[in-house]
C-alpha cells in the first residue's frame, strides 16, 4: 500500500532521516516508536506526503508517488499535532468543508453518521472555537476518517481525549484495521500501543533501531526491547556515554 524507501531528510545540515524503509501493510496497525527529537513526526509528514523527503521516496502500490499526490492523498487519513478543523465554523460546517474538497457522494449522511461515530451529535451546530482538546481531537479523528481512507497516518492521537475518547480511538483504529486498512500509529503509551499493534519500530536519530512484530509482546517485555534498543544506539553514537561506562 503505502510505503518509503530509503528515505534520508536534511535540515540544515543535520540529518533528521537517514535511510528509513518502512512499508504499511493492509489490515496491520504498525506502531512507531522513538524518543522525542527521533524523527517520528518528520517521517509521518513525509509518508502524509506533506513534506517532501532529501533523499528516498514514497510508493503507493508500488509505484512512486510523484506526480500523482493528491491522488494517493485521498486515500489517506491524517491526524497529526495540527488539527486542520477551523474554529469558527460548527463541527458539522467543518465535516462537510472537508467532505466537499473530496468530493465525497451523500455527503449528508456521511456526515451525520461520524459525528454519531466520534459522540459529537449532540455539539454538532458550535463552533469548533469552543471545543475542548478533547472534543476538537475527536472531530479531527472523524475528519480523517470521513472521505474512508486505506492509509490512517496518526502523529500522537490520544492527545487530549478521556478514557472514553482513548477507549473510543481504539476502537477506530480497530476497525479499520479489520476492514483491511493501513495504520501507522506515533505514541508514547508504549504498552497500549503495543497491545493494539501488530508490528512496532523504534526509531533513534533518524535510524530504525529495531523493529519486530507485537504478537506474544507483554509490555514488560517490550520494555526491555525499547530499553535496549535506545540503549545501544547511546552507546555507539554518544562518547560521554562510552567513556562514562568505562569509568564504572
Ligand atoms: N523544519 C525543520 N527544520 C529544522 N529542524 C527540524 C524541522 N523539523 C524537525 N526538525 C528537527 O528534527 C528532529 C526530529 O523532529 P521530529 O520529527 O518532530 O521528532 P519526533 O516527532 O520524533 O519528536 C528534531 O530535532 C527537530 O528539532
Ligand atoms: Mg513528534
Amino acid at each position: 500500500m503505502l510505503e518509503c524507501k530509503g528515505v534520508s531528510r536534511l535540515a540544515g545540515h543535520r540529518e533528521i532521516l537517514r535511510g528509513v524503509d518502512l512499508p504499511l501493510e493492509g489490515g496491520q496497525v504498525c506502531a512507531l516508536f522513538g524518543p522525542n527529537g527521533a524523527g517520528k513526526s518528520t517521517l509521518l509528514k513525509i509518508m502524509a506526503l506533506l513534506t517532501r523527503p532529501t533523499r528516498g521516496v514514497v510508493l503507493w502500490d508500488g509505484e512512486p508517488v510523484r506526480g500523482r499526490e493528491s491522488k494517493v492523498r485521498q486515500q489517506l487519513g491524517i491526524v497529526s499535532h495540527a488539527t486542520y478543523l477551523y474554529n469558527n465554523l460548527t463541527a458539522e460546517e467543518n465535516l462537510y468543508f472537508h467532505g466537499r474538497l473530496f468530493g465525497i457522494p451523500r455527503l449528508r449522511e456521511r456526515v451525520e453518521e461520524i459525528l454519531e461515530k466520534v459522540g459529537l451529535y449532540y455539539a454538532r451546530r458550535d463552533t469548533v472555537g469552543t471545543f475542548s482538546r478533547g472534543m476538537q481531537q475527536r472531530l479531527t479523528i472523524g475528519r480523517a476518517i470521513l472521505h474512508e481512507p486505506r492509509v490512517l497516518l496518526l502523529d500522537e492521537p490520544y492527545t487530549g481525549l478521556d478514557q472514553q475518547g482513548q477507549a473510543f480511538l481504539n476502537d477506530v483504529i480497530r476497525d479499520f484495521r479489520n476492514a483491511g486498512g493501513a495504520c501507522l500509529l506515533i505514541s508514547h503509551d508504549l504498552p497500549d500501543a503495543v497491545a493494539l499493534a501488530d508490528k512496532f519500530i523504534i526509531l533513534s536519530e533518524g535510524r530504525i533501531v529495531r523493529e519486530g512484530s507485537c504478537s506474544d509482546m507483554t509490555a514488560e517485555s517490550f520494555d526491555n526491547i525499547y530499553r535496549e534498543a535506545l540503549e545501544v544506539d547511546r552507546e555507539s553514537g554518544d562518547a560521554w556515554a562510552i567513556q562514562f561506562r568505562g569509568e564504572g
